[in-house]
């Protein structure tokens, strides 16, 4: 996948969210821990809306040879890219609460967080990262099995929506610890 999505892109995918919390944690400064969970949390939601509700729909409707060539490029950067994300972004939330002193008494909103968080981490890289790697399988066969393809592509859009409304979940009990609950 590292290869498919070019070699540059895989390391700045990469590095660039996990470097993030760690160089927010090690200024010991909130406020631009703030700033990095935020930028992170944002672009994480943000991506993850338009995955589950614009790109997923066009791409099952596509035929079989348009699906192959817009997941050539889609998949793999879409897996690199998305993965460290959302370690980045629950890495820098468990530190920014830690800068906080919040785990000192975790309300119910940062516990709920972070079962939230728990089971995005479980679905993003357990069944979401194997349909992914089934579909990157299939895409880069010589012979494409539509019908595999076409079968992950629909579990993978559905457990989307699935993780969608846990992301809303977790936004919502980000309001909750902003306001003290
Ligand atoms: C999908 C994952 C997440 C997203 C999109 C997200 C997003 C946000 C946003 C938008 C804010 C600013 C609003 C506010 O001030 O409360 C925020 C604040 C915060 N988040 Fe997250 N977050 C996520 C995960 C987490 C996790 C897993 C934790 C810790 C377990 C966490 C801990 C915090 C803390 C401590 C604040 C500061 C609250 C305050 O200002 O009092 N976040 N997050």
């Amino acid at each position: 996948m590292a290869t498919a999505a070019t070699r540059p892109f895989a390391i700045g995918a990469t590095l660039l969210p996990l470097a993030l919390p760690v160089l927010g944690y090690l200024s010991s400064d909130i406020r631009i821990m703030f700033t990095i969970h935020l930028f992170l949390g944002a672009f994480w939601f943000g991506t993850a809306v338009l995955g589950a509700v614009v790109l997923g729909p066009v791409m099952g409707g596509l035929s079989a040879e348009a699906n192959v060539e817009f997941a050539k490029g889609f998949v793999p950067r879409m897996t690199l890219l998305m993965e460290p994300v959302s370690v980045g972004v629950i890495g820098s939330g468990i530190g920014l609460a830690s800068m906080m002193g919040l785990w000192a008494s975790p309300s119910p909103s940062l516990w709920a967080a972070l079962v939230l968080a728990i089971a995005l981490l479980v679905l993003g890289f357990g069944p979401l990262h194997k349909f992914t790697v089934g579909m990157f399988d299939e895409i880069a066969a010589e012979e494409t099995n539509h019908e595999r393809l076409a079968a992950l592509n629909k579990k993978y859009g559905m457990l989307s929506l699935v993780e969608l409304v846990l992301m809303i979940a977790i936004v919502a009990t980000m309001s909750g610890l902003r306001w003290g609950f």
